[in-house]
């Protein structure tokens, strides 16, 4: 795929409006555009940018797993900037919902979130699928710069998967309808996600707890965490932690080293 087709100048131009000085960049190959952005900044740049890769040849996910996808049937970027955070607890929150909301601004498709940020689609009592994560890194700033630097890294299905080798079944955009291209996907990403963290930095977590709660996919339901608390999903708290009502009562789930799936798979 050309790099004509991602657009990226305009892209860079309309996001300067909302962010000036950052970057939209694609790479053909890389092994991971979170790891590339890490290696940037010990490098001593810690540039605004936004980092596509057409193909990511070791991309990762949460908790040490790895995010394969073959070159074009996922969208893969990352966001990286400096950010001055009072509170850090929830960023993945409002991140997971401004890719959610983005995706589907009025629900019709069913997506939804699994905390902490992974995007799902789930009506039970048919098995959840997922169609994409996030991964939040965040990296010292030289020192006296404050802050951290923050990488938000966004995959997006665009093409289901012939063969599914993980524990929940992947599902790309093409189910519900053609699949977007990856520039328009991006494109209509990147201004709310780019939006969601200046406006993260000055407020916080709280103005979208009502929102969050909107596409909860674990409110509610039986849940199980690698911790083997077991429960019913009961929303989130104000910090963004999971909270489960368990037979002992309510137990507040924080840890992002915590993995929680539904009852009815298999234990995380
Ligand atoms: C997860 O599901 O656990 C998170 C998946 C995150 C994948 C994206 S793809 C772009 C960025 N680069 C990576 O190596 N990972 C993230």
């Amino acid at each position: 795929m050309g790099h004509s087709e991602w657009h990226l100048e305009a892209l860079q131009m309309s996001l300067r409006d909302i962010c000036p000085g950052l970057k939209v960049e694609c790479l053909p190959e890389i092994d991971s555009t979170n790891t590339e952005l890490a290696r940037r900044l010990r490098r001593g740049q810690a540039d605004t940018v936004l980092l596509v890769a057409e193909r990511q040849s070791a991309g990762r996910g949460r908790l040490g797993r790895s995010w394969i996808t073959p070159a074009g049937s996922a969208l893969t970027f990352s966001m990286g900037l400096p950010l001055q955070l009072a509170n850090w607890s929830g960023l993945s929150l409002a991140v997971g919902l401004a890719v959610v909301e983005a995706l589907d601004p009025d629900g019709r498709l069913g997506l939804g979130l699994k905390w902490p940020n992974d995007l799902w689609h789930w009506a039970p009592p048919q098995a959840p699928t997922k169609l994409g994560g996030i991964l939040i890194e965040t990296l010292p700033l030289t020192e006296g710069a404050g802050g951290r630097y923050v990488i938000v890294g966004v995959g997006i299905n665009r093409l289901t998967p012939d063969i599914d080798t993980g524990a929940i079944a992947a599902r790309g955009l093409d189910h519900w309808g053609p699949a977007p291209e990856p520039g328009q996907l991006l494109a209509r990403l990147a201004a709310p996600l780019v939006q969601m963290l200046l406006d993260f930095e000055r407020l916080g977590l709280r103005p979208w707890l009502a929102r969050y709660a909107k596409r909860d996919v674990l409110r509610a339901q039986a849940v199980q965490t690698s911790q083997g608390i077991r429960g019913l999903g009961a929303g989130v708290d104000a910090q963004g932690a999971l909270l489960i009502d368990t037979l002992q009562g309510q137990v507040r789930v924080d840890s992002s080293e915590v993995s929680v799936r539904p009852l009815t798979m298999p234990a995380p």
